[in-house]
């Protein structure tokens, strides 16, 4: 791979306290980053590859912490009803129908779709893991896998030995790329036999836990009904928590929940956007943060969103919960960036690998053309990339040290040839 300069008109590298340097280059030796500063002050070695980007941004990659990325195939298929017909109704049915061979072709073309709109790590809940993780390792991107477990009985828990085998057999495989979690789909779908069965694999094999809580007022009041408790209450009633979880949506939490969940180290998965469409209400974001609680992005499946587009999720999260508060200081365009880079990275228990620009981290990163009427001028650069920039601006992506997009091109794929793939999955799923 060899050693690699970039020289940028901005760079944020996202590092505790520093702020974006104009005039920048970045340092990659083989799959790591070396150096950042200043143009200036770059020592260029012979033999190393100079790449001249004085229009660009260069920033580290996104990160997707919540998922169903084979579900672009529904993808505008079922959209304005309420999350439970939705589900029940519209998306249950359809995924019964799916083969091995549709999950690899939606997921390449989640993939694809993530990749160019500068995500390069998502965070993935679903089935057929197998595939899922094929995908990830011809794509060069990096995820991390989980088979969604719900149910009771005998075939749950097959899904749950299935899990186990996708945890163990593609954690740290695919390049150190992929590492895998184990994922309960939620209070509601998960029965307290079933769910202490799942916390004891997860104890047992070390993986963490990827979980949808409080999405809905919904799931309240069928948790209240069914165990006359609150769902956080219903999952640490059986060890959720004594367990690294991420923990998605977190919509109907309240205070007293919140300031647990800060305590037992939890990461949130926020999804504004799937949030807002299935109108399941406003996570209490800025509580959240006063208290200290992770909070990262996701943009959920792309049935309920329907963009998988992280910088669509950074702005609609800040303009959100500016309004929610009628404040408009709540979340500002800083913590939305950090929301969407390393906080992801802490929920994925990846803060050592990725989600800043650092020595010694690996080199995900993405870059953004600057020269652009919706992006001029750059006068404060956190800024533009929150409210300003567009997933579309992206133009090179870097996972791991390998180019993965160049020039707004998918390196590893024919991007056509995935998207007619899944387009011919899709209809043909249908006819089933
Ligand atoms: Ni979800």
């Amino acid at each position: 791979m060899g050693t690699i300069l970039i020289h940028c008109q901005w760079l944020i590298s996202m590092a505790e306290g520093q702020a974006p340097i104009h005039d920048a280059y970045l340092k990659i030796v083989d799959d790591k980053i070396a150096e950042v500063g200043q143009w200036q002050e770059a020592m260029i070695e012979p033999g190393a590859e100079v790449i001249e980007a004085q229009d660009k941004l260069v920033m580290p990659g996104l990160i997707n912490t919540h998922t169903h990325a084979a579900m672009v195939l529904f993808r505008s298929l079922a959209d304005d009803l309420a999350l439970d017909s939705w589900l029940k109704e519209k998306i249950w049915p359809l995924e019964e129908k799916l083969t091995p061979e549709d999950v690899y072709a939606g997921t390449r073309l989640a993939i694809c779709e993530m990749l160019r709109s500068g995500i390069t790590t998502f965070a993935d809940m679903y089935f057929f893991m197998d595939e899922v993780a094929r995908a990830v390792e011809e794509s060069g991107i990096r995820a991390v896998l989980a088979r969604g477990l719900l149910g009771a009985g005998p075939e749950a828990e097959k899904k749950l030995e299935e899990a186990i085998e996708t945890g163990k057999k593609w954690k740290g495989k695919a390049e150190g790329r992929i590492t895998t979690m184990l994922g309960p789909h939620a209070p509601y779908t998960v029965p307290p036999e079933f769910l202490r069965q799942v916390v004891a694999a997860s104890r047992h094999y070390q993986l963490p836990l990827h979980i949808h809580v409080a999405e809905t007022r919904n799931e309240l009041e069928e948790i209240s009904k069914e165990y006359s408790k609150r769902p956080v209450a219903y999952l640490a009633e059986h060890g959720v928590f004594s367990r690294p979880v991420l923990l998605a949506h977190g919509v109907w939490l309240d205070e007293g929940e919140i300031s647990f969940l800060s305590r037992q180290k939890v990461a949130v998965a926020h999804n504004p956007a799937s949030n807002l469409k299935l109108a399941s209400g406003i996570a209490p974001v800025a509580k959240m943060l006063q208290e200290g609680l992770l909070v990262s992005l996701g943009t959920d499946g792309a049935a309920s969103n329907n963009r998988l587009d992280l910088f669509a999720e950074m702005r609609l999260a800040s303009l959100l919960h500016k309004v929610a508060n009628q404040d408009p200081t709540v979340l500002s365009a800083e913590t939305a960036l950090k929301m969407g880079t390393i906080n992801g990275a802490h929920a994925l228990g990846l803060a050592e690998q990725i989600g800043s620009l650092e020595p010694e981290k690996k080199a995900d990163l993405i870059m953004i053309d600057l020269n652009q009427s919706h992006l001029t001028p750059c006068l404060n650069p956190v800024s533009l990339l929150v409210y300003a920039a567009r997933g579309s601006d992206v133009t090179d992506v870097m996972v791991n040290g390998e180019w993965l997009v160049q020039a707004g091109k998918i390196t590893k794929w024919d991007e056509s040839e995935v998207i007619k793939a899944a387009a011919r999955t899709a209809a043909d799923l249908l006819k089933r």
